[in-house]
């Protein structure tokens, strides 16, 4: 009998949250003030002061306080499957295993993050907490850390994904958050950008531009953003840890190749942090990583590698990332939570440095890899996910044409149970693929923050 699931312990889960910064070859170029342009920790009023010294910290590990773990516990570990239906279905001699964190109460990666921030908030005394969401992944799973921890909770929902997800807006709202539609009329931002063009469908960048304005005016509130920034990607390594462990200590193997889908980078960044340091450090020089992101929004293999605003209205400190410019409207393609124009600058400057490849894919192709998944494995996945399917497919087919037996590792980071408007669309012939013009691209980057050398 060939074993399918492997799973660790609950007491053996990590203790420790593991910080790339402590072993990344060169140091990650600092964030800037987006007032001033300055080298700077983060603007003290968005974040709690745990968060943001996390966010700076080269210290290599990072204790997992023991409430977060408590509720950790509530749905971790997560198991590693071995994929043999999809393995036969392909006809591969490659060995795939997947990671699968839809398990989690929110059906994705997100509450790793999440419990762990809605902890930290609370502590330092905080009240109200405000986010964007895009697929709404993010939203329900910071609904689900602030309901744990009696904290209010707003969220401002890319308006395009808040009328294709209804069920997800009803999720926040039992969790006891408020979601609206963004661009909303409750702030600033929101109110240029509904003059300007009412029917505009969202971006990600302007619900992030929307959540930060509310926060930073009002005295008892904090912002709180569920992937690219440094702490989100420390929170998300508990996936790379237990992976690392269980596949070495009970599948005894370890990837050739790790596949996951990129939209701010924490799912897939937690998953491979752990193992890019074998890497760096030269013990795994052929490992390969392969970050997936939509050809709709193309920002690692498309996007300039530049300081760029996390949002668009310059609320949010600037970054050196590869961008596609923070004015950049994604075509409302149906994975909402890979539609932002920039991108983990851990991620970039892994990649900047040659220790991790991108790859984009057109809409289609991920469904098609979704339904080959879900007719082999069982599993419905979020339509981000299935951009990381769709290349885990496409090495094992590789394998299948060169006869090598490689291991590849999916980072798979939900399930699609609300995205069934997206499988309806493309089951019945709707659904279009669209390559982001590089036109665009080039006009969007015509607006980047000038930044001062230091
Ligand atoms: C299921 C799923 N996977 C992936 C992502 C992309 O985010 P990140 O790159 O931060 O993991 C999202 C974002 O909403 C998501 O919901």
């Amino acid at each position: 009998m060939e074993k399918t699931k492997f799973t660790l312990d609950e007491k053996d889960m990590p203790t420790q949250w593991y910080n790339i910064q402590a072993d990344l070859p060169e140091p990650l170029p600092p964030l800037r003030h987006p007032q001033t342009m300055e080298p700077t920790i983060l603007p003290p009023p968005l974040f709690c002061d745990e968060i943001n010294k996390q966010e700076f910290s080269t210290e290599r590990w990072i204790d997992i306080p023991e409430e977060v773990q408590a509720i950790y516990r509530t749905w971790r570990p997560t198991v590693l499957h071995r994929a043999h239906r999809l393995e036969k279905a392909l006809d591969t001699p490659a060995k795939i295993f997947y990671k699968y964190e839809g398990t989690s109460q929110a059906g994705s990666h997100k509450p790793n993050t999440a419990v762990a921030q809605a902890y930290y908030n609370k502590k330092a005394g905080i009240k109200r907490l405000t986010t964007e969401t895009g697929a709404g992944q993010w939203g329900s799973a910071l609904s689900m850390g602030c309901m744990f921890f009696g904290i209010e909770l707003k969220v401002y929902m890319v308006k395009v994904s808040f009328y294709q997800k209804p069920y997800r807006r009803i999720l926040m709202e039992t969790w006891g958050a408020t979601c609206v539609p963004s661009p909303s009329p409750d702030t600033k931002t929101g109110q240029a950008v509904l003059a300007r063009d009412p029917e505009c469908t969202g971006s990600l960048g302007m619900a992030i531009s929307e959540a930060v304005e509310d926060a930073a005016t009002h005295d008892d509130t904090k912002y709180s953003l569920g992937s690219v920034l440094n702490h989100v990607l420390l929170h998300q390594t508990v996936i790379g840890l237990e992976t690392k462990k269980v596949m070495m200590e009970q599948a005894d193997t370890y990837p050739d190749i790790i596949v996951g889908c990129i939209g701010g980078g924490s799912n897939f960044a937690g998953m491979y942090l752990p193992f890019v340091k074998d890497k760096i450090d030269g013990t795994k020089p052929d490992l390969r990583i392969i970050n997936v992101e939509p050809t709709s929004c193309p920002t690692v293999t498309k996007g300039l590698y530049a300081w760029d605003y996390g949002d668009v209205a310059g609320l949010a400190p600037i970054a050196l990332m590869y961008t596609l410019g923070h004015d950049f409207i994604p075509p409302p393609v149906h994975a909402g939570g890979l539609r932002y124009h920039g991108m983990a600058p851990i991620i970039c400057h892994l990649h900047k440095l040659g220790f991790v490849e991108a790859r984009a894919v057109p809409q289609l192709a991920t469904f098609e890899a979704g339904i080959t998944f879900a007719r082999s494995e069982g599993i419905v996945s979020a339509p981000e996910t299935n951009h990381a399917i769709r290349v885990t497919i496409d090495e094992a087919l590789k394998c299948k044409e060169t006869g090598e037996a490689k291991t590849i590792l999916l980072a798979h980071s939900g399930h699609g149970h609300f995205d069934m408007a997206a499988y309806e669309a493309y089951l019945s012939g709707k659904l279009k693929d669209y390559d982001y013009p590089e036109e665009k691209v080039k006009e969007a980057l015509a607006h980047l923050p000038q930044v001062p050398q230091s």
